[in-house]
């Protein structure tokens, strides 16, 4: 068989499903003397590695104990892990029990699991403007029709184009890709707008827990939850993660939303793997039920520091006309090029010439990209491997400016 012939075999769907920047990015991991700005990998120095080390043993150690984590989990999550989040959620003022939560491999799974609960071929799906990349590439395949999500029901020219659309997505705390937050005036008018267009909410919680400056906002699940009476009368289905705040390796998610919502997802995840793997859950909750406080505390001080490093960087070294955004928490920042510089070309020279890497903004956009914008990340790289990958990326920008 040719290559010709496979293409004529795949679905329709895998026409849109196309290898991400980030990830084919990612396989330069290994190349030496390269300075990461570009995935938000969190840094692998500071896993708990003896915190999972006695976890797993505490959760083999014991024979009954063991026997549940080795066998097939409940596809619903394990029970003790969902009852903790159940506290969990409570303490960020979501009111919940078991049957309101799934546990998912991963965040990245809740994205899919949405996208095929809600979307058949061309349904409506709004994005906030730039998006996560990984969030396009799950909607992708149930071959979405991307609009932008309104702000408020204000925003009249997004309202119009929104009618009909069925789901929304969006990251009010320190979004993937700008960094930035929600204040919660806007996630007041942002649930406005969706009950207006009466569309379900997913909100994506991955950096709930990263703030490095400033006060925490409610999420939307728990302000939707003031507004109706308990997130089971809501429009919000929420999705979080101990990715980056405990490893990402586990593949330990979560879904937080209406009963009857969950009871479908359910379904999704019986057909999709069984389960998420019973060892993983077991682990991930006797690391975090005593530990996920500190865990937290110690992700915020080196992040923190790392982003201000990384501002600092930025003001001494990029040249006029770049600007970029502050963000109180999260692994990003955003760059903005002036009119008419394209940041994927940029991203591509800066890995060839300087051996930087970091992300061009286009592929966050699934219509209409603004061309002229980077992300970068400050997870993974040192203040002093970040400080000087800055300046390069500073010194090429300055080179392009002026048509070199
Ligand atoms: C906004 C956002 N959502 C979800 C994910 C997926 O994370 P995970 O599947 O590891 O929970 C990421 C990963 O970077 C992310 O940035």
């Amino acid at each position: 068989m040719t290559v010709q012939d496979w293409e004529r075999l795949y679905a329709s769907r895998m026409s849109r499903v196309v290898a991400s920047d980030i990830r084919e990015r990612m396989k330069l991991l290994g190349r030496p003397g390269i300075i990461h700005l570009g995935g938000g990998l969190p840094d692998p120095a500071f896993f708990p590695r003896a915190a999972i080390a006695d976890a797993a043993a505490r959760v083999l150690g014991e024979a009954g104990s063991a026997r549940t984590a080795l066998q097939y989990a409940a596809s619903e999550g394990h029970r003790p892990l969902k009852d903790w989040l159940a506290g969990y959620m409570g303490s960020l003022g979501v009111a919940c029990g078991p049957d309101n939560i799934l546990i998912t491999n991963g965040s990245q799974q809740a994205l899919d699991f949405v996208g095929r609960l809600f979307l058949s071929p061309g349904d409506g799906m709004l994005v906030e403007r730039p998006t996560f990349i990984g969030a396009l590439r799950a909607f992708d395949a149930y071959e979405a029709r991307y609009g932008w999500l309104p702000a408020s029901p204000a925003d009249r020219p997004a309202m119009a184009a929104g009618r009909g659309a069925k789901l929304g997505y969006a990251g009010p705390d320190f979004r993937n890709p700008t960094g930035t937050c929600m204040t919660r005036p806007e996630r007041e008018a942002l649930l406005d707008a969706a009950a207006e267009l009466g569309i379900a909410l997913l909100e994506d919680g991955c950096y709930e827990k990263l703030r490095y400056e400033g006060s925490d906002v409610p999420s939307l699940l728990a302000l939707e939850a003031q507004r109706t009476g308990g997130i089971d009368q809501g429009r919000v289905i929420y999705t979080g993660t101990f990715s980056k705040t405990v490893v990402p390796s586990l593949r330990v998610g979560w879904i937080v939303g209406p009963a009857p919502v969950i009871r479908k997802l359910v379904l999704i995840k019986q057909a999709s793997d069984l389960a998420t793997s019973a060892l993983n859950q077991m682990i991930m909750l006797e690391v975090v039920k005593d530990g996920l406080d500190g865990l937290v505390r110690q992700a915020r001080g080196i992040y923190g520091a790392r982003r201000d490093s990384m501002l600092q960087a930025l003001a001494d070294h990029m040249p006029a006309g770049v600007s970029w955004t502050r963000p109180e928490g999260g692994l990003y920042v955003w760059l903005t090029l002036p009119p008419g510089m394209d940041g994927g070309l940029a991203a591509e020279r800066a890995l060839a010439e300087a051996d930087v890497s970091v992300v061009g903004g286009a592929s966050f956009y699934p219509i209409e990209s603004d061309r002229n914008t980077m992300r970068l990340s400050f997870s993974l790289a040192s203040e002093e491997d970040a400080r000087e990958g800055i300046r390069r990326l500073g010194a090429l920008l300055a080179r392009m400016a002026v048509g070199q």
